[in-house]
């Protein structure tokens, strides 16, 4: 754990203003003044975001310089809110962190009591970052298909951009819920990995692309969790059953959604938004307790590609914006 006496502490910074390459650098408290709650950073992980927050035209940034860092888990150092206490195991991810808000690639972190969450029983800090913004995306997307009536024995249900972070924790979270899922990918090689999460088959994502040239294609999936947008998402759309739904989330296939409105009138689909960073606090922490217990994926380290520390940020954010992702990349700051 961080000595709360040290006078300084290593973070990685995104300093556009300046022109210089995101990089670590030391702070001190001082530099991190914003928020009730001081955090001893644990374990932070990297997502795209975090990749469009290092460089100028991620333009994802809205401070500089920035702390960048979507994600954080760690331990309460200091609370000026009686809701948190010394040692309390806490974690925090989206609002402003990491974009307008110093953000938890950093061995500390100060922030508003009202983005922390208290952490969930059944995830260590570690665990709950190698899901992190990614998994609990994967994790809301779910839980809103089921608030629209998807259940375990519905069909099976396509996971796109499936080796990414999001995608990953979405394929396994489905398979621990029972869920039959495929996965689509851009990667041939990931196949058995994809399998060993718990997909049952693995498409090409040129064959989720191929499903966009007509308005309605045949019915093969009765949800979809999608974090790739573009024409997979206008695929995803048209393959959907009668009645069924897509969550969509991401945009590393393209912004465009160029599609018909017929899966919409002639097949009653819905197209859910999801977004998990405005997403008010009590929503937040149940979707984690759900993480913890019947989402929880088997076998959590079977998600994680690799362990880095502050000084492999910079490489690693460089994969996820070539999209190379291949599960979750956990980062130890104190490393
Ligand atoms: N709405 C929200 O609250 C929210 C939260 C978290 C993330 N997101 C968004 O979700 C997306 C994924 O985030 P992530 O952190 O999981 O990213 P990631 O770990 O970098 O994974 C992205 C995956 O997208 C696929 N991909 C990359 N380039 C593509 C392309 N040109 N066409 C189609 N697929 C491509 C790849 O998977 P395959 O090779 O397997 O196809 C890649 O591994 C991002 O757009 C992110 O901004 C949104």
């Amino acid at each position: 754990m961080t000595d709360a006496s040290q006078d300084t502490f290593r973070a990685f910074v995104a300093d556009h203003d300046a022109g210089v390459e995101s990089a670590v650098r030391e702070m001190t408290d001082a530099d991190i003044a914003d928020g009730d709650v001081l955090i001893a950073v644990e374990w932070s992980s990297l997502n795209f975001k975090d990749g469009l927050a290092s460089v100028p035209e991620g333009k994802v940034a809205r401070r500089s310089p920035l702390v960048v860092g979507v994600d954080l888990a760690g331990v309460v150092m200091d609370s000026s809110d009686g809701r948190f206490t010394k040692d309390q195991p806490v974690l925090a991810h989206g609002y402003e962190l990491g974009t307008a808000h110093n953000g938890g690639l950093s061995e500390r972190a100060r922030v508003p009591a009202d983005w922390v969450v208290t952490q969930p029983a059944g995830l260590t800090d570690r665990e709950a970052m190698i899901l992190g913004t990614a998994g609990f995306t994967a994790g809301l997307s779910l839980h809103s298909l089921e608030q629209r009536g998807l259940e375990p024995g519905a069909g099976a249900v396509l996971v796109t951009g499936a080796t990414g972070g999001l995608g990953s924790c979405a394929v396994a979270i489905l398979a621990a819920r029972g869920y039959e899922v495929h996965a689509s990918t851009g990667k041939d090689d990931a196949h058995e990995w994809l399998r060993s999460l718990g997909a049952s088959e693995v498409l090409g994502r040129s064959d989720v692309e191929a499903h966009a040239e007509r308005s309605l294609s045949k019915q093969l999936w009765a949800a979809t969790i999608d974090s790739v947008g573009g024409r997979t998402l206008a695929g995803a759309l048209t393959a959907t059953h009668y009645g069924g739904a897509v969550a969509a989330s991401g945009l590393t296939g393209g912004v465009k959604l160029d599609t018909t409105v017929m899966p919409f009138i002639l097949r009653g689909v819905s197209l859910i938004g999801v977004d998990s960073a405005m997403l008010p606090i009590d929503v937040r922490q149940a979707v984690w307790n759900r993480l913890g217990s019947d989402y929880r994926p088997a076998d959590l380290e079977l998600l994680v590609d690799e362990e880095l520390g502050l000084d492999g940020v910079a490489a690693g954010v460089r994969v996820l914006l070539d999209g190379g992702a291949r599960g979750r990349k956990l980062v130890r700051p104190s490393a």
